[in-house]
């Protein structure tokens, strides 16, 4: 199916539970000021956008990002590309690798519970809005990412958990992921910074959020960034944070994203979670420029 939108932009919906695939657009220009809303309207209504073929400068990239809004700098200064500090690299460019999966290899057939799902940035007062990932080098097989669609999750919900899930706060705290790496013996990719930040209050946000755009609700977590809930003890907290990833992983709410050199690929964390899968870190190499738009709208 063709849902041109009048102007050159196509989005053709994915055989899968979210996702579409753009044709029309250039990343190597930024978008015009007729395109931005329709890139906006897209994201909210498909989730995650899907760029073939692009081949673009850092530069490039981060002016295209900025017509929708302010972009992060990486809080860690060893993750900042050289000259364009807005961009995250990811993946093992040189001897340090930024990989947040574990290397069982498990996830290679669903569920996926275990993985580090999570809507980028929800651990400090300003997340990520938009997120954009463009593959300047990918390995043939693994090192994937897989969406889920946080709308239909919470529509599964029956209308007592609904009712539960709706008077929730979560805390959203750096030390979460930070347990997680060091767990996988991943310790090399926590910075001096982001230790001092363990000290920082955790960012407290409703697991069930409306969508600004749509009014539709959205789940709202991370499965190891989010390390407790208002109200509850930590075993409890614990016990409902792996509830909510448990249902929002499952297969039918995953599109997994099986990288090409040349994909860009864009999200809305406000309906989106994701995570990464591993991949053989001693055989191939995996580039990833990450650019991310921060959240101009309050979350509730
Ligand atoms: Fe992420």
């Amino acid at each position: 199916m063709d849902t041109r939108t009048g102007n050159r932009i196509g989005l053709e919906p994915l055989d899968a539970p979210l996702g579409a695939l753009v044709t029309g657009v250039d990343l190597r220009r930024p978008p015009g000021e007729e395109d931005v809303p329709v890139i906006e309207e897209a994201l909210e209504r498909f989730g995650v956008l899907i760029m073939r073929g692009q081949d673009i400068t850092p530069r490039q990239q981060v002016a295209f990002c900025e017509a929708f809004g302010e972009l992060d700098l990486p809080p860690r200064v060893e993750d900042r590309l050289d000259g364009e500090a807005n961009i995250f690299v990811i993946g093992n460019p040189d001897d340090k690798a930024v990989v947040f999966a574990p290397d069982t290899g498990q996830e290679a057939e669903p569920p996926w519970p275990d993985l580090e799902w999570h809507a980028d940035q929800s651990q400090y007062p300003v997340p990520t809005w938009i997120s954009m990932m463009y593959g300047v080098s990918v390995p043939p097989d693994g090192g994937d990412t897989l969406f889920a669609c946080t709308y239909s999750a919470y529509e599964a919900l029956d209308e007592p958990t609904r009712r539960r899930y709706d008077e929730v706060t979560l805390l959203h705290s750096i030390t979460g992921i930070n347990d997680y790496l060091r767990q996988l013996g991943k310790t090399g990719t926590i910075s001096e910074a982001e230790l001092g930040r363990e000290h920082e209050e955790p960012q407290r946000w409703p697991l069930v959020r409306t969508h600004p755009r749509s009014g539709r609700k959205a789940l709202y977590f991370g499965a190891r960034v989010s390390v407790g809930a208002v109200g509850l003890d930590a075993v409890q907290g614990r016990r409902l944070i792996r509830e909510v990833t448990e249902l929002a992983s499952r297969p039918e709410f995953v599109y997994r994203h099986r990288w090409r050199g040349g994909d860009a690929v864009l999200w809305d964390n406000r309906r989106v979670v994701h995570a990464a899968t591993s991949f053989d870190t001693a055989r191939y190499r995996r580039v990833i420029h990450r650019t991310t738009v921060r959240e101009n709208t309050p979350i509730r």
